[in-house]
């Protein structure tokens, strides 16, 4: 068996005149973290968004487990195939408790559709422990908007693997986190991929992403200039001197 998760082939995007994603093909390979880095409006949501079965390709293939996707993906397709996406927009319902948060709208339930509440404190309560909630003060009742950024983060990880997540798709999860926090959710992450999910991350910050990810992927302006494994790059410096090069030899005017 090949150690190929995803695959995407020559997927292209446009809104209107807009060419969001223009032919990128990359590879998420079982049990890795890639980064996926860019600035704002490099289509890294996008891209993301068309895995996940959100929107559809104009063009392109997507492969899973080296089968080519036939007819439209879907979100629930998506679902079926592992893939579990926490998007940049979609907020956690912070009124609600980490429990509830875990299981809404796909709850465990008994034999005559009522919530097993119990049951999903307890397998919160293991989700918990497993990726790393270290803080005695919450509990699986502990309301989310009671916890930090990197902790509701967290959460939505937690989730994700409740659901068996083969491969977890973070949008920017640690944006507007400060380094503290950063590291929690990289510790998430971290935890997530010792229980053998692959973990593609988005990020515009290489200093952060260059610490957790296997490999990297570089969009700009819908394209992808460059794909690296961390072995063949020395430092995040050499990441960030690769992309000024890049920039310098004319895809892209100065400043
Ligand atoms: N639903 C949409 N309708 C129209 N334009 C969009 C839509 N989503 C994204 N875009 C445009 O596509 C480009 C890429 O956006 P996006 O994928 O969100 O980038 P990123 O996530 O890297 O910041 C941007 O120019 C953005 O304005
Ligand atoms: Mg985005």
């Amino acid at each position: 068996m090949s150690s190929r998760l995803v695959e995407l082939k020559n997927i292209t995007k446009s809104f209107g005149n807009v060419n969001a994603v223009n032919d990128v093909s990359m590879v998420i390979n079982k049990a890795e973290i890639v980064g996926l880095i860019g600035d704002n409006g490099a289509g890294k949501s996008t891209l993301i968004k068309i895995l996940s079965g959100v929107y559809s390709p104009d063009s392109g293939e997507i492969f899973i487990r080296d089968r080519k996707i036939e007819g439209r993906w879907t979100v629930a397709k998506a679902h079926e195939a592992g893939i579990e996406t926490v998007h940049q927009d979609r907020a956690l319902a912070v009124q609600h408790t980490i429990a509830r948060n875990i299981f809404m709208g796909r709850e465990i339930t008994g034999r005559l559709g009522l919530i097993r509440v119990k049951k999903q404190y307890e397998e919160a309560e293991r989700l918990m422990r497993e990726i790393g909630f270290t803080s005695k003060v919450f509990t699986p009742d502990s309301v989310v908007a009671t916890l930090s950024g990197g902790e509701r983060q967290g959460v939505a990880i937690a989730r994700a693997l409740y659901f068996e997540a083969e491969l977890l798709i973070l949008d920017e999860p640690t944006t507007a986190l400060s380094l503290t926090e950063t590291q929690k959710v990289y510790n998430f992450m971290l935890a997530a991929k010792e229980k053998g999910s692959s973990v593609l991350f988005i990020s515009h910050n290489i200093y952060h992403a260059y610490d957790i990810a296997d490999r990297f992927v570089i969009l700009d302006r819908g394209t992808v200039v460059m794909q690296a494994d961390k072995s063949e790059i020395e430092s995040a410096e050499r990441l960030v001197q690769h992309m000024k090069d890049f920039a310098r030899a004319g895809h892209r005017a100065p400043g």
